[in-house]
């Protein structure tokens, strides 16, 4: 399908806030997502605690790639595509685990560590010792990197490097997990699929608007953590009666603009990732505790700026750093079914009941036992299935909390928005999609998803 670029600009416009349905439902504008987005994009590979020692594999994904990242004899990590060389079974069922070699179970192809062809069944007599085992190893990820643990890939070999596509917003983003001491995965990826368009799950990451009605029924019980009001404040919740400004706020003009007083912080960086929610300052009483941001160690790694940041990051397109110390991805199986997978750290230091107290915590709230991804799934599904109606489809989504008044400011490296809560950081998300799915080279993808003076 050629989708024209004038076509693409009219479904997200950045200068109304308005998001045509039909992306979150047209199974040809997600095949070219898979072949604009998802086969460029640096993604979200694991963690390098999970495959400490040599043959030690985790398995992922990447578009509709099964991909293997498997740690090699001498340290270095490969990835590979999980697609036999010869009639394409799968060459590993299992998520994770330690392998001498990959076995195809169809006709017993089998491949080393590092995806080599070593063996083929009937190689003298079948085959009469003819076929160049040398051209048949497992297919190899064009480019596998990681920054500070977290491995990432890509498809194309002719991407900018990590770092560089990470630029200063992404790596602040891994920067939140990494500055918190010697962070490890705690083993078990929780994985299960939502009835939803990955782009609805993504966007949500930067909604700071839908949390006290979506998760009313999460805060009232208490179950949220040590922050979540109690009995006698809950009480005195009344739904009728929230205050959808946020936090300290409340006195603030309605512009949303502020030099000097504001709650919340929006970083837009290149290639669309952003990061949306609390400053650090005002997220006192959210669930998870900032407090570590106060220390000389979080300022020196986090920056100044950075330091103050303290919502949701999102590399685009799909990985999400949460405060509750956990990675989520948002993997697209088909327009309307999103597999999340919740990647769980802690510091390998912590005493063992504190690690599984973090572990408890984030259960609860994330991941299909979750009380807030609950809540989530269940407006993403609704969100997702209103996209199909002939009807339905004529009406846009709305994005337009903050639009035009989002003055950029650009500090240490970043380029922010202060105010109350708006829908800044959507925004940016969509804008940046519009730019991915025009096929552009790299260097005009960069310029056209760095940040101006508004938004
Ligand atoms: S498909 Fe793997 S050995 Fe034939
Ligand atoms: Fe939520």
């Amino acid at each position: 399908m050629a989708l024209a670029n004038t076509e693409i600009d009219e479904l997200v416009s950045l200068e109304r806030g308005e998001v045509d349905r039909r992306i979150y439902t047209d199974p040809e504008i997600f095949e070219l997502e898979m072949q604009r987005i998802f086969a460029r994009s640096w993604l979200f590979l694991c963690h390098e605690s999970q495959i400490p020692e040599p043959g030690d594999f985790f398995q992922s994904v990447m578009g509709r790639d099964n991909v293997l990242v498997v740690r090699q004899r001498d340290g270095s990590i490969k990835a590979m595509l999980n697609t036999c060389a010869h009639r394409g079974n799968a060459v590993c069922r299992a998520e994770e685990g330690n392998a001498k070699n990959f076995l195809c179970t169809y006709h017993g192809w089998s491949y080393g560590i590092d995806g080599r062809l070593n063996g083929v069944p009937g190689f003298k007599t079948f085959y009469d010792g003819q076929l160049d085992k040398s051209r048949h190893g497992l297919a190899q990820v064009a480019q596998v990197a990681s920054y500070k643990g977290f491995t990432f890939g890509t498809h194309d070999a002719s991407a900018p490097p990590l770092e560089e596509f990470l630029g200063a917003t992404g790596r602040l983003g891994l920067d939140q997990i990494a500055a918190r001491g010697d962070m490890v995965v705690v083993p078990g990826i929780q994985k299960f699929i939502i009835d939803c368009n990955w782009k609805i799950a993504v966007d949500n990451l930067f909604d700071w608007y839908h949390p006290q009605v979506t998760h009313a029924s999460a805060f009232q019980p208490g179950v949220m953590g040590t922050d979540a009001p109690n009995a006698a404040e809950r009480e005195k919740i009344d739904l009728s009666e929230v205050n959808m400004d946020s936090g300290a706020a409340l006195d603030l003009p309605a512009t949303g603009i502020s030099g000097t007083k504001f709650d919340q912080v929006v970083v837009l960086g290149e290639y669309g990732h952003a990061i949306g929610g609390p400053t650090a300052s005002s997220s006192g009483s959210a669930v998870f505790d900032q407090t570590w941001r106060t220390t000389a160690q979080a300022r020196a790694a986090l920056g100044p700026v950075g330091v103050e940041v303290a919502g949701h990051p999102n590399i685009f397109p799909t990985t999400w750093i949460a405060v509750s110390v956990q990675l989520s991805l948002r993997i697209p199986r088909d327009p309307g079914h999103t597999e999340i997978w919740w990647f769980t750290f802690v510091d390998r230091n912590l005493p063992r009941e504190t690690r599984d107290f973090m572990v408890t915590i984030a259960s609860r709230i994330f991941g299909p036992g979750g009380v807030l991804e609950q809540d989530d799934g269940e407006n993403w599904a609704q969100a997702t299935a209103q996209t199909r109606g002939i009807a339905s489809r004529r009406m846009k989504h709305q994005l337009t909390m903050g639009l035009g008044r989002g003055k950029i400011i650009k500090e240490g490296g970043l380029s922010r928005v202060e105010g109350l809560t708006g829908e800044h950081g959507q925004l940016w998300t969509y804008h940046s999609w519009a730019q991915w799915m025009k096929g552009l080279g790299w260097d005009e993808l960069k310029k056209v998803t760095t940040p101006g003076d508004f938004i």
